[in-house]
């Protein structure tokens, strides 16, 4: 490195005072003892369990020195009884247990009672699940996709109890949330068992989600590989009605294999890994194909992407895949343009600004934002910079939260002018 050894021993002790100033027990010892018994007193021993075996090897260490620092935490703990029942009560020291602990660790405080999202919401939190495990761009971690539970009767959102979502199965949990020096606690009923789906292919997923006619479309086109090899992508797929209703109204019989790649890339950002919650309706996104996309909302939290003169609704936000994010929509967007040029452009342009970006939200579309709701609708914004990158900027978590702009739709006319407008300008 470019540092002098005297720049290097100045820094390394400005930053090792810094730090041990503001540690939360004296020292290392009293905060792992203090951890292991504040778990124990709430019945949580086999997560500590996985803990030390985690530290028991040198390369696996870090995660559990992580957590003694000035910095917060919120961890989701597996209860004793949901170990047993998957067989890891005597993990051994792997990767795997790593990647599994690290996917329950998420670096800010989240009260289960006030920060999550209410039912049919999501909040985004980022947690310590990074490559290899995941392909995502830059530094970016795999997220956790929390929501407040529903009461089955009423379908209200019952304060306190979340529910972390997958794509078929739920973690819920269980019992008070606590906290011990930097770390919130709140026990859950199961270990995610994301580590196991991230194993499977995004297209295996998808096929046991009600997208078989997707996955048998790409496969004829011999997208697959393609889609699994995207780094880092949001994948709008159409569910199987989707295509049934394409197929049924003559829609799709004429198009050609071409039309139809072109078709499939429209549903795809590439390069830009984009959760509900940080959607922007500010300005459009570019697809895989080169064309506009835009995220609109309607009333009754509805929400819907646009490409050409079709409109999708989102009947199933934020399944996280091991390359990206998919959502799943309820209308295939019969869009056939592909513009080449401005696709690798708009892929460049992501994946540059994925390696430069410094600072990564933490957590996205948590409960305290909800309150500033933006009142106006959106504006159509002309900026002829790269439209693909419309993160939450720089300012971090409290920037992003819910994007809750009501448009009303009257019949088609405005979706249809403004597809106009952004028609005359990029095709
Ligand atoms: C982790 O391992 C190191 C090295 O063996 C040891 O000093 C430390 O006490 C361990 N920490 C915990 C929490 O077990
Ligand atoms: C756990 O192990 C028992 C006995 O080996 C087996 O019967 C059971 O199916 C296993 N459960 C899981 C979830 O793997
Ligand atoms: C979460 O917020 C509630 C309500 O403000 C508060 O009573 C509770 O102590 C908070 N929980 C934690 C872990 O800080
Ligand atoms: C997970 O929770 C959501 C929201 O309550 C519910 O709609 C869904 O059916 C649940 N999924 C499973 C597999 O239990
Ligand atoms: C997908 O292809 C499989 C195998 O060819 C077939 O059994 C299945 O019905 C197809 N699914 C849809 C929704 O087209
Ligand atoms: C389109 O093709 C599907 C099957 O390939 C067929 O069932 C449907 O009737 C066709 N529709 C029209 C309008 O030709
Ligand atoms: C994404 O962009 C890269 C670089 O232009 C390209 O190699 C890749 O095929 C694209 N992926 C998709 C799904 O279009």
């Amino acid at each position: 490195m470019l540092f002098s050894p005297a720049i290097g021993i100045l820094l390394s002790s400005l930053l090792t005072s810094s730090t041990v100033f503001a540690l939360p027990s004296q020292d290392a010892t009293t905060y792992y003892a203090g951890l292991q018994s504040a778990l124990s007193s709430q019945a949580l021993t086999h997560f500590w369990n996985a803990l030390t075996v985690a530290n028991g090897t040198e390369s696996e260490r870090a995660l559990v020195e992580k957590l003694y620092s000035d910095d917060e935490f919120t961890i989701y703990v597996p209860v004793n009884a949901a170990w047993e029942s998957s067989n890891l009560t005597e993990p051994s020291a792997t990767g795997d247990l790593v990647s599994l602990l690290s996917y329950h660790i998420v670096h800010a405080t989240l009260n289960s009672s006030t920060d999550i999202a209410p039912s049919r919401r999501h909040t985004i939190a980022f947690t310590e699940l990074r490559s290899p495990t995941v392909d995502l761009p830059g530094d970016q971690t795999q997220v956790m996709v929390l929501q407040t539970a529903e009461d089955p009767a009423t379908g209200e959102s019952v304060q306190g109890d979340v529910l972390i979502r997958g794509d078929s199965w739920n973690a819920s949990s269980i019992g008070e949330q606590f906290v011990y020096e930097n770390l919130y606690i709140q026990p859950i009923d199961k270990p995610s068992p994301l580590i196991k789906t991230l194993s499977q292919t995004g297209l295996a997923l998808l096929a046991n989600m009600g997208a078989t006619a997707y996955v048998n479309f790409t496969s004829a086109l011999g997208l697959h590989d393609r889609l699994s090899t995207c780094h880092g992508c949001t994948l709008f797929v159409p569910v199987d009605r989707a295509f049934e209703e394409a197929g049924s109204n003559g829609t799709l019989n004429s198009t050609s294999g071409e039309d139809r790649t072109a078709i499939i890339l429209n549903h795809i950002l590439n390069g830009t890994v984009e959760y509900s919650p940080a959607f922007s309706t500010a300005s459009p996104y570019i697809t895989a194909a080169g064309t506009p996309l835009l995220y609109l909302t309607g009333e009754g939290g509805k929400t819907f992407v646009s490409v050409g003169k079709y409109r999708a609704g989102i009947v199933r936000a934020n399944i996280p895949v091991s390359n990206g994010v998919v959502h799943l929509i309820d209308t295939l967007m019969i869009s056939t343009i592909y513009n080449v040029d401005r696709a690798e452009e708009a892929a460049e342009s992501a994946s540059r600004e994925a390696e430069e970006r410094t600072t990564t939200p933490n957590v996205i579309g948590i409960t305290a934002t909800f309150t500033s709701r933006p009142e106006s609708t959106p504006t159509v914004t002309t900026t002829q910079t790269p439209l693909t990158t419309v993160n939450p900027s720089g300012a971090g978590a409290g920037s992003a939260g819910y994007r809750a702009v009501e448009l009303s739709f009257d019949g088609g006319v405005k979706m249809g002018l403004m597809v106009f407008a952004f028609g005359a300008m990029w095709l």
